[in-house]
């Protein structure tokens, strides 16, 4: 199965080959005002896809595809609520959470609006400090206790918007590892401390581990019997199990099958955001999502940021061989959103079937990457700048820098601007002999200060680091992530490939306790077992 209709392929295999042999900057040459046209706008994001190896055929022809694939239907079935997760028989109707074509859902917007309402109520009574611990102390500390969708967006918008604006600090805990819990609680006090214990499913046994862990924390601390409940909040599809675990209904929020984990931060999972950051500031956040989600409905495909960022990787992936995409945001308090485009991209198409069940004859999502510049340049950029591997790349600039020292500010943007500079044009051969002569090098040792550059990447530049923009931003690679699995033939909503490994570590923790010595394994794995036993023995 080809990955492009048959109409479409030979246009886009033979623009590739020509571009394979042409330099960016040459395109920039020929067409003097490509960095206006190979832009585009919307809610507080600004894309800039001219140092692509792209040219107008190919573009074209990328457009077409869009519309040969249906890609504004498929966002209309989106938001419109059609059983797109076919493997679930679910919609994905994230973008409802948001508010986006809520008379489309009357039901379910009702019950969106009920549980923000309620969240909000919550919220504002904890930072008036009506609502307390057990002892009646204000809150002071929130822990969210989640993995996966239920962490990684909380965890990056609250180091996104870091905020002086409400009393609650936010700590994020996910790996069962005990030293995750044990080093954040070690300089919390249990009478300050909320707990929102956030799974989707209630059956992650890390998150549940950890909650575990946590109540025996607050009872360790002198908090006991229903008291503990004071200290906690669940996030939930499972309300029930939840009450379970005493915690009072009205510290229960309700999560639908409708919204897949990843895509969960809108709902009630991001109370951790609203607590550490104020309710405003979460509202802002949906706001700036449904201003993108709008966009992405009305815009045409040439000018439709997450359209135009899923064609370009489309592009760079199936037609010009890059293999990873690296994201490097240019600012500190962006450092976790590759850890969040990591399960955004991979979780979602990381497939080998397509969503009918036939295998894939082409690669799907490629691998996601990336850390906060500068600090990635003293690693791995050397890679980026002189090794073998074929990769794109997006660049993110937050245009208005904030607070802080401006000097340093400048600094770190001009290393943003130098290194999509340096990965365009790169250092000829003739330059390279130039500065080894310099250096004292014989002209074939001059070859090392060689550097390719050609390197497709975008730059996103943000307007600031606003609630506003930050949710845009996220929504926008949302939407490019499903513009993606449309073209690709997957389904983007299921995590078949997880199961498994959790399947395996039930067995696992039998054959460590020495509970089961019945379950075959392999020798190597055995062995490793036998090992840790060994050391595990007291
Ligand atoms: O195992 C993968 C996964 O199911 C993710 O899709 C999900 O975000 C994460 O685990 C956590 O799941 P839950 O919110 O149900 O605890």
């Amino acid at each position: 199965m080809a990955i492009t209709p048959a109409a479409l392929q030979d246009a886009l295999t033979q623009a590739a080959e020509v571009l394979k042999s042409q330099r960016i900057e040459g395109l920039f040459d020929t067409s003097p005002d490509r960095a206006s046209r190979y832009r585009c706008e919307a809610a507080g994001l600004t894309l800039d896809f001219s140092k692509h190896q792209l040219d107008d055929d190919a573009w074209q022809a990328l457009l077409t595809l869009s519309n040969t694939q249906a890609l504004p239907a498929a966002f209309a079935s989106l938001i419109g609520g059609e059983m797109i997760n076919t493997s679930e028989h679910r919609p994905a109707l994230h973008t409802l959470l948001r508010g986006t074509v809520s008379d489309q859902h009357p039901e379910k917007s009702e019950a969106v609006e009920d549980t923000l309402a309620r969240m909000a109520v919550l919220v504002d009574s904890v930072h008036s400090g009506e609502t307390t611990g057990s002892s009646g102390q204000p809150f002071a500390d929130v822990v969210n206790l989640g993995i996966g969708g239920s962490d990684l967006g909380p965890r990056l918008v609250c180091g996104a918007l870091q905020s002086e604006a409400t009393p609650l600090k936010a700590h994020f805990v996910a790996n069962i590892d005990p030293d995750d819990l044990d080093s954040t609680l070690a300089s919390l006090d249990p009478e300050t401390t909320l707990f929102v214990i956030c799974s989707k499913s209630f059956s992650t046994e890390e998150t549940l581990s950890n909650a575990e862990r946590a109540m025996r924390w607050l009872q360790a601390g002198g908090i006991q019997g229903p008291a503990v409940g004071a200290h906690l909040i669940a996030v939930t599809t499972q309300v029930t199990k939840a009450g379970d675990w005493h915690i009072p209904p009205e510290r229960c929020f309700p999560l639908w099958d409708w919204v897949g984990g990843r895509y969960s931060l809108w709902s009630a999972v991001g109370i951790s955001i609203a607590l550490a950051l104020g309710w405003q500031s979460f509202q802002r956040l949906l706001d700036g999502a449904h201003s993108l989600d709008m966009h992405t409905h009305a815009a045409s495909p040439a000018d439709n940021l997450p359209m135009i960022m899923a064609l370009l990787e489309f592009w760079q992936t199936h037609y010009l061989g890059a293999d990873t995409h690296v994201v490097l945001p240019y600012s500190q308090r962006l450092a976790h959103l590759p850890d969040f485009l990591q399960q955004l991209t991979m979780e979602s198409n990381g497939k080998r079937v397509s969503s009918s069940g036939e295998p894939l004859a082409y690669d799907t999502a490629p691998v996601l990457w990336g850390s906060a510049g500068t600090i990635g340049q003293h690693s791995y950029y050397q890679l980026l700048h002189q090794g073998t591997r074929s990769f794109s790349a997006d660049i993110i600039l937050p245009l208005r820098s904030g607070e802080g020292d401006r000097d340093a500010r400048r600094a770190l943007a001009a290393h943003a601007l130098a290194q999509s500079r340096a990965l365009m044009v790169g250092r000829t051969l003739e330059e390279a002999r130039q500065l080894g002569a310099e250096r004292g090098f014989d002209k074939s040792a001059c070859r090392q200060f060689e550097l390719p550059g050609n390197h497709s990447h975008s730059l996103v530049m943000m307007d600031a680091i606003t609630p506003e923009c930050l949710g845009a931003l996220i929504a926008a690679y949302e939407h490019k992530t499903y513009f993606l699995a449309v073209l690709m033939g997957i389904n983007p909503f299921d995590q078949w490939g997880v199961e498994l490994g959790k399947i395996i570590a039930g067995q696992m923790q039998s054959v460590l306790s020495g509970t089961d010595s019945e379950f075959k394994i392999d020798p190597a794995t055995l062995a490793a077992a036998n090992a840790w036993r060994a050391a595990n023995t007291d």
